[in-house]
């Protein structure tokens, strides 16, 4: 089986893609599509086949699609961009590369999503099935664009296997993510949470649900066990607690909280880090 990764020079990437190929069963090979090919040296050290151009290149896309059996869409564009360009990113080109796919008989696609897509909370743990409600705190273009992936994939005729991955906040491994949870959480309630992931259960859900052989046209959430408060961040990060911090309150417990109930089931998914504390114990931050 042949794997096309996109977005394997960024912070889940670069962690997922050197999984891929050292857990890779004889036969299995992977390909890797990046802008630039220095930001491929490691992975191309490990054996990953490298395919330079842009995600919104549709002659990149039809060369980097050549002979491949399934693809990992993990590219995006929502870090200090400009709106059109994550639609551009995160819709257009996640469509075109579906599309794309379909006509060069790709079988399974794993598109790379986020919690954020669920908009507003519901009172209780988020699952697939509920509907997505636009709003909240932490609407905007990148979790629209990505909801709007989402529903066009899942709706493409021709055969393609889509699977949809629905990461939390994910951290660790050196990852300043966890440091720039502080951009909010310095502005939360105290009581207020963040559901995380570890990089090491990122790419374990990813792997299950590019392998699995009967999880088609599923989402999945994938999460882990123990959303931890703005204090819990506070106190990981090393920042002292503001006392304005205290007498704040949450607007909405339950945005971006999700159940991993699905992934557990079908998938067999069992987080490794089921809190950030287990990961702080065994230094994997
Ligand atoms: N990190 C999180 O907490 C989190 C949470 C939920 C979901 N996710 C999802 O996980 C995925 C990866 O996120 P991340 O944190 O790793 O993001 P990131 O660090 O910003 O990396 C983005 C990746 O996408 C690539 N990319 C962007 N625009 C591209 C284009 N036009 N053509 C080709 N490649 C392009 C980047 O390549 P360059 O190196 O060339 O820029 C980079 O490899 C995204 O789909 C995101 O929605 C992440």
């Amino acid at each position: 089986m042949l794997t096309l990764v996109t977005g394997s020079t960024g912070s889940v990437g670069r962690r997922f893609v050197p999984r891929l190929l050292r857990q890779a069963s004889p036969g299995d090979r992977v390909r890797v599509l990046v802008r630039d090919e220095s930001g491929a040296a490691a992975v191309a050290g490990l054996g990953a086949q490298v395919v330079v151009g842009d995600l919104r290149d549709t002659e990149a896309l039809g060369k980097a699609l050549a002979g491949v059996d399934a693809v990992v869409n993990i590219a995006a564009a929502f870090r200090d961009v400009p709106d059109e360009e994550a639609w551009a990113v995160n819709r257009d080109a996640a469509l075109e590369l579906g599309r794309a796919s379909v006509a060069s008989g790709v079988r399974r696609f794993v598109q790379v999503s986020t919690n954020l897509v669920y908009g507003t909370g519901r009172g209780r743990p988020l699952t697939e099935d509920d509907p997505v409600v636009p709003g909240g705190a932490m609407w905007g273009a990148y979790p629209e664009s990505k909801a709007a992936a989402e529903r066009g994939l899942l709706a493409l005729d021709g055969g393609l296997d889509v699977r949809v991955a629905r990461l939390a906040f994910v951290y660790g491994e050196g990852d300043p993510h966890l440091a720039r949870s502080m951009r909010w959480a310095g502005h939360w309630a105290a009581t207020q949470r963040l559901h995380m992931v570890h990089h090491a259960d990122v790419a374990q859900g990813l792997r299950r649900l590019l392998y699995a052989p009967g999880a088609g046209g599923g989402i999945h959430n994938i999460a882990d066990d123990s959303p931890v408060t703005a204090v819990d961040l506070h106190r990981l990060n090393g920042v002292d607690i503001p006392a304005a911090l205290y007498e704040r309150t949450d607007p909405d417990p339950w945005l971006g909280i999700v159940s991993t109930a699905r992934v557990r089931r079908e998938l067999g998914f069992r987080p490794l880090y089921p809190s950030v504390w287990t990961a702080q114990d065994a230094g994997a931050l």
